[in-house]
């Protein structure tokens, strides 16, 4: 466990701490959430400790990646706990912009992700969404200057728009797509599961076993992409989710080839109240079929 952990507001103040952190010969590592952290964010933070000497998280709720009719206003804000669990795994600095700190009287998003990025998948029915995730992360890679950044595979379409953006800006940071973490039953780890109802719960994991059904039929040798992808959504809808896409594409997000031996099946899909997203990489070789 750190000895304590650095609570920092302003960028200056950062600046000058992460500058202090270089000059010694320290390496950087980055992980920037919106709060609210669970499981999955604490194992970012421990893929941060071990690749680098300092770990840094941030907690920004961002207005401009939320559309007006969602939950920017009622996103869980729970500060004290989670300065709780990052001093507990170590985390050496939590950094906590304001909204005029990154945005000034601007709060609006100035970069503007490429059209094969920003046409598919959760874009399509979230119009600027990963404009405001690539204006915000640019501002805290520019604040933060880490040498590595690391972010939750589970939002596969975020981590593709952020490989864009540091290759956009010319930033020689690595970006880690860390692996997805799981509850037992296989729902992946989200801020939004607490939304889920008791039986909601219960059904939720059904977005991984579709995704899985895919996973078998493309081993199997199917490439009928568009019926797997259309089963998988009949099964959901047949079960109280309103599926808002399953889609099987390679792992740059093009689509995929029927020759093809890596694919991403990728979902999203209301059940109830939240609206939860799930991926699968399946990767077929001669010797190992196996999946992530
Ligand atoms: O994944 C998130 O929590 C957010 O989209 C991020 C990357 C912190 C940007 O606000």
């Amino acid at each position: 466990m750190s000895e304590s952990l650095l609570q920092i507001n302003d960028v200056a103040s950062l600046q000058a701490r992460c500058q202090q952190w270089r000059d010694a010969g320290e390496r950087i590592a980055f992980v920037p959430t919106m709060g609210n952290l669970h499981e999955g964010h604490l194992q970012l933070v421990d893929l941060a400790k071990a690749k680098a000497d300092r770990c840094i998280v941030s907690i920004f709720v961002n207005p401009t990646q939320f559309g007006p009719d969602e939950d920017f206003d009622k996103y869980p804000r729970t500060l004290e706990k989670d300065c709780e669990l990052l001093k507990a795994r170590g985390a050496d600095l939590i950094f906590l912009p304001t909204v005029s700190d990154l945005y000034g009287d601007n709060i609006s998003s100035d970069i503007h992700v490429p059209e094969e990025l920003s046409n598919k998948l959760c874009a399509e029915n979230r119009p600027g969404h990963f404009d405001g995730v690539a204006t915000i992360v640019a501002k805290l890679l520019e604040a933060v200057k880490p040498n590595v950044a690391i972010f939750g595979n589970k939002d596969y379409q975020q981590v593709q728009v952020i490989q864009w953006l540091v290759k956009h800006l010319e930033l020689k940071i690595k970006i880690i797509g860390a692996p997805i973490v799981r509850e037992d039953d296989g729902l992946a780890m989200s801020s939004r599961n607490q939304y889920l109802t008791r039986a909601e719960r219960q059904q939720a994991s059904r977005l991984h076993q579709v995704l899985e059904c895919i996973a078998d039929g493309l081993i199997a040798g199917r490439r009928d992409f568009s019926d797997l992808e259309a089963e998988a959504a009949k099964v959901l809808n047949k079960t109280g989710w309103q599926v808002d896409y399953v889609q099987i594409l390679d792992p740059n997000l093009a689509p995929p080839r029927e020759k093809g031996r890596d694919f991403m099946i990728l979902a999203a899909a209301n059940l109830g109240v939240p609206r939860l997203i799930d991926n699968l990489r399946c990767i077929i070789s001669a010797k190992s079929k196996n999946r992530k």
